[in-house]
């Protein structure tokens, strides 16, 4: 399986921290963002990953990163050049992943523990989507599960009447339809490509299943959720807790 830091956009809910460098190089803990994906993606045994960022921080990303030697893994680099929705920005990953399996993480997410039974699972899981539920006090702000026993019947992205209390995390996995699944969807009002679309083209195609994520997680994309991620890594030095 390949690993996949989505890790564009603006920040501007952020703003004045992130008028001058990237929302993922703010710290979490003792840490730049961005070493909890790598960490996470390493951890569940994933070595080949691949980062993109907007064209405006590329060089500060590849310096705060390097060649992944550092983490016990290979980075590569790829630029998005406008921001058009997290499923654009995924796209641009195609001839990285050549087939394989991918598993996707939000370059601002959070986890408490590790990923690792997650991709798992994933790896046995015989084609498809797989995606990460957490109940959450705040669901209009994420993309929002509705689900009854068994499956995900449909996910709304900021819903302002949420379904349910299950926001979808930063976490996708995906077998190698992906990339037609987002040549076939279209831009959402706001213009972008979501992925949302991408996670109900699958429902559609009866091939979504889920976890529910075990701890604490949170985006860092607002300055209370940068504050909460940063209480999450603090409080434990910044490893990511094993499932035991
Ligand atoms: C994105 C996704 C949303 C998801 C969230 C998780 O939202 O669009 O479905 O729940 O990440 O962090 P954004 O942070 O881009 O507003």
């Amino acid at each position: 399986m390949k690993g996949i830091i989505l890790a564009g956009g603006l920040g501007t809910r952020l703003h004045p921290l992130t008028k001058a460098t990237n929302k993922h190089l703010l710290p979490v803990g003792a840490e730049p963002m961005l070493y909890h994906p790598i960490r996470q993606l390493t951890g569940a045994g994933i070595r080949s990953i691949l980062v993109v960022t907007s064209t405006l921080h590329m060089g500060d990303v590849v310096r705060c990163l390097g060649s992944g030697e550092e983490f016990g893994c290979h980075l590569s680099y790829k630029v998005q050049e406008k921001a058009g929705g997290i499923a654009h920005a995924l796209a641009l990953a195609e001839d990285f992943v050549l087939g394989e399996k991918i598993c996707v993480i939000l370059g601002d997410n959070v986890f408490e523990y590790s990923i690792a039974p997650y991709v798992d699972a994933f790896e046995k899981q015989e084609k498809g989507a797989r995606v990460l539920l957490k109940e959450v006090g705040d669901p209009e702000r994420f993309g929002v599960a509705a689900l009854d026993e068994h499956q995900v019947l449909e996910i709304q992205e900021k819903p302002s009447n949420p379904k349910s209390s299950y926001a979808v995390v930063g976490l996708y996995l995906y077998d190698d339809q992906v990339f037609d699944v987002i040549r076939r969807i279209q831009p959402s009002l706001r213009g972008e490509l979501e992925i949302t679309a991408v996670n109900n083209a699958y429902i559609r195609k009866k091939q979504l299943q889920y976890d529910i994520c075990r701890g604490r997680w949170t985006d860092a994309g607002t300055f209370e959720s940068l504050f909460e991620a940063n209480q999450i890594m603090l409080s434990n030095h910044n490893n990511i807790l094993p499932h035991s």
